[in-house]
């Protein structure tokens, strides 16, 4: 990720609204797209995720849409959301409480209102609350997605209230802040349910460790702390390191396969996803869906040199 030398200048343009008018407007995009991300409706969506349920895989399904700067916006991916829970609801995988739910979605707080300049906390907040509810009703997990750094206590303070009433409620770390190890540490007791990544935000050095050995190396410490404790891990990571050593830090803790799961993102090493399943791992796929899809898409971009040649090359050659 982070031997990239373009991934700031991606990052940076995933920001920008020119480029993103004119990325989003090359026809030859859209195929792309269709790469990483499973359609731009709901019901796309819905048939990605019964095709990946069908192969013994779990799924996190996310409403891509962020950057949102009014209420009405917010309330709008309130309303999607209660949709998609509801048609979640009808699957034979939705589950009671207990157990793991092989049915997720993941959400973005700033798609919920965090960021608006008036009560944002506190809209996302009531705007998380009433995901919960139904979420709780249709037997399905709920996680909240980490953003840039700026949200990350808000988002975790959010969290922990909400876990009050919603144990279940899932938290995202990412091993590249600085602070990672110590949010693990206190997130790490009973019944929490903690997504370790390693970020895919461009963050400042004060905050963020820049070379991909120290962010690999503070996911270790990271995914020791919570595999240590008393929670349910979900290690999410394409990186065959990190994968190997999950397995093997795993057994040293005692924990079996449905004690911790894997995640990855859809269309990303579908084929190790399909042998980790294949193996009797917990293995999730988290699968993205909605409009909004192009800072999503850039980020992946930004990840890894091959994605962004495979995009340049599909502009340029038609
Ligand atoms: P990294 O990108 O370091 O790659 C390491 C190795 O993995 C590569 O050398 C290669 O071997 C393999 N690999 C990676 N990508 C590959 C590809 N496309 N094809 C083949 N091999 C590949 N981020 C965030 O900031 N907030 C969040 O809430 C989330 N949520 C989230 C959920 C889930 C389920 C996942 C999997 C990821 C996230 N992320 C995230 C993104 C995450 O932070 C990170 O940017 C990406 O997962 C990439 O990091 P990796 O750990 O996969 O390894």
């Amino acid at each position: 990720v982070f031997e990239n030398p373009l991934r700031p200048a991606i990052l940076a343009a995933a920001r920008s609204t020119t480029l993103k008018a004119a990325i989003t407007r090359a026809p030859v995009t859209r195929s792309i797209v269709k790469r990483f991300i499973a359609g731009e409706t709901r019901a796309a969506a819905l048939t990605a995720a019964r095709a990946i349920l069908d192969t013994g895989r779990l799924i996190s399904i996310d409403h891509l849409g962020e950057d949102t700067t009014d209420e009405a916006q917010a309330g709008a991916a309130v309303a999607e959301y209660l949709a998609l829970l509801s048609d979640l609801a009808a699957l034979p995988e939705a589950r009671e409480p207990g157990g793991v739910r092989p049915l997720e979605v993941s959400v973005k707080l700033s798609a919920l209102g965090q960021a608006l300049p008036v009560d944002g906390r506190e809209i996302a907040l009531a705007n998380a609350r009433t995901l919960c509810a139904a979420a709780e009703r249709s037997g399905v997990w709920i996680t909240v997605d980490a953003e840039d750094h700026t949200t990350t206590d808000s988002t975790l303070s959010i969290v922990r209230e909400l876990r009050a009433d919603y144990p279940w409620l899932g938290a995202v770390l990412q091993s590249y802040l600085r602070r990672a190890e110590t949010d693990c540490r206190a997130l790490a007791g009973p019944d929490s349910r903690i997504r370790l990544c390693k970020g895919a935000y461009r963050e400042p050095d004060l905050v963020a460790f820049q070379a991909k050995a120290d962010v690999d190396a503070s996911y270790l410490r990271c995914l020791r702390v919570l595999m240590e404790g008393g929670g349910y891990p979900m290690v999410a990571s394409h990186d065959p390191a990190i994968i190997a050593e999950t397995d093997s830090m795993a057994s040293g803790t005692g924990r079996d396969a449905a004690d911790f799961e894997h995640q990855m993102l859809y269309g990303i090493r579908d084929g190790e996803q399909l042998r980790l399943a294949g193996l009797g791992a917990q293995m999730r796929v988290y699968l993205p869906y909605g409009g909004q899809w192009y800072g999503y898409f850039m980020r992946r971009l930004a990840e890894r040199p091959a994605n962004l040649g495979f995009f340049v090359r599909s502009v340029f050659t038609r």
